[in-house]
């Protein structure tokens, strides 16, 4: 659909519920559909009072950051044992503006749409579980398009799926890249499976052909808690510490998603390696991973040479935590990554608070380890290299 002016209200809530009735999405399974609905069509009412701040100078693209629309935050109070932040656009451009930053990439956070798959909310009807994990991603990326299309200077968007609901995803990727996402995000692992499954490759087959020959998809890879499947179907948490999830295991389930990835026994495919025009995003400096990395190799020796060949051209690793200037140096050191594929990250809003940004922000300005260029580089040319001009400056 191409309309040069802004929809009215009435008018995207009809492309909304038409796209929807055309894939056979039931929002009434979700019973915030209406207020989730009519958050989407009121975003226009903040950008015509919000006084937008001086972004004069800003240069930074921010490439891990959250929107939380306040029906996605009443629905998991809780992420990672913390709690769930408030945000809004005009407090996220106040951030922004007062960091250099110049735009966004926004992605819906754990637990994406897989809400209803976390032990606390676990929908014990599958298949209703699958028609809200469904709904709930529509929604979702209806809701992070619209605020892209009022702020396009500003923020650009992922696209969630509704995996491990894998034709649903691919339907859905289809209409969030449609609506201009400029990739997707995935969580380290759905209902269990983690992206490496084979059980997902129509996905990346998918996205490998919308790709094209020159082009690139861009796949983001966000921390989730770790759960496990019982023989009846019921999901429980299987995090072993009573530690919250966010100070440790979130690295560990970046470590697990990447293996997946790499892995060519069942039930993985060696999915890093055989969709060369997908780009991966990898959380917080690849977590626990870099730790890991040389002695998982140990097991796939056929493939050991196009993995660490994979981490260093078509992996794409954050800054979002204390990951400058100490830790990243497993990814540079220890995987021998180029300073060229780390991009910046805040993980606003939920950052706020657990660490501190600033510090954060200086820890990669002071870098002395590597030439003020390259660091300048992280900052914002990366990200740049990494959309190739689809998200503009
Ligand atoms: C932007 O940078 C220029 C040159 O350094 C400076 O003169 C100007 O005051 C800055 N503007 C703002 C709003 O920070
Ligand atoms: C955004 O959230 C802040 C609280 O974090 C609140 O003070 C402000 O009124 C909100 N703005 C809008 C436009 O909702
Ligand atoms: C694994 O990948 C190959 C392509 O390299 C494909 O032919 C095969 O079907 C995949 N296996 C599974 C179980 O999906
Ligand atoms: C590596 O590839 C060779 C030749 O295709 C095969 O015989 C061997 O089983 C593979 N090794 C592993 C560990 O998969």
């Amino acid at each position: 659909m191409t309309t040069t002016s802004p929809p009215t209200p009435q008018a995207l809530l009809t492309r909304i519920n038409t796209n929807a009735a055309r894939d056979n999405i039931d929002f009434t399974v979700l019973p915030f559909h209406k207020e989730a609905l009519d958050s989407i069509t009121k975003l226009h009412e903040e950008a015509t009072t919000i006084v937008l701040p001086d972004f004069t100078n800003a240069t930074k693209i921010d490439t891990h950051t959250h929107p939380v629309p306040s029906w996605f935050r009443t629905l998991e109070l809780s992420a990672a044992g913390r709690e769930t932040p408030s945000w809004n656009v005009t407090d996220h451009l106040a951030f922004m503006s007062a960091r250099g930053i110049r735009r966004s990439i926004l992605s819906v956070s754990t637990p994406q749409a897989n809400a209803f798959a976390s032990p606390s909310k676990f929908e014990r009807d599958a298949e209703l579980r699958k028609k809200k994990t469904v709904a709930l991603a529509r929604l979702l990326n209806e809701y992070a398009a619209e605020v892209c299309r009022i702020w396009p200077e500003r923020f650009s968007w992922l696209g969630v799926t509704a995996l491990p609901f894998v034709e649903e995803s691919v339907r859905e990727v289809g209409h969030a890249l449609g609506l201009g996402a400029v990739g997707i995000s995935i969580l380290t692992n759905a209902e269990g499976l983690y992206p490496g499954d084979a059980a997902f490759t129509p996905l990346w087959r998918f996205l490998e052909e919308r790709a094209g020959r020159h082009g690139r998809e861009v796949v983001f890879i966000h921390p989730t808690d770790p759960v496990i499947a019982l023989d009846d179907g019921t999901l429980i948490s299987s995090r072993p510490s009573p530690l919250r999830s966010g100070l440790g295991e979130f690295y560990f389930e970046t470590a697990r998603a990447l293996s997946s990835l790499i892995a060519s026994s069942p039930p993985y495919n060696s999915t890093l390696l055989k969709y060369p025009s997908l780009h991966w995003r990898i959380s917080h400096g690849a977590g626990a991973f870099p730790d890991i990395s040389e002695r998982f190799l140990l097991g796939f020796p056929n493939e050991s040479a196009a993995a660490r060949e994979a981490y260093k051209t078509r992996c794409w690793y954050d800054s979002a935590g204390p990951v400058w200037p100490r830790q990243i140096k497993g990814v540079l050191e220890g995987m021998g990554v180029g300073v060229g594929q780390c991009v910046f990250g805040t993980d606003y809003p939920y950052g706020i608070g657990f660490w501190d940004v600033d510090e954060n922000i200086a820890g990669l300005a002071d870098a002395g380890f590597i030439p003020g260029e390259e660091r300048e580089g992280v900052l914002w040319r990366n990200a740049r290299e990494l959309w190739r001009g689809k998200i503009a400056l």
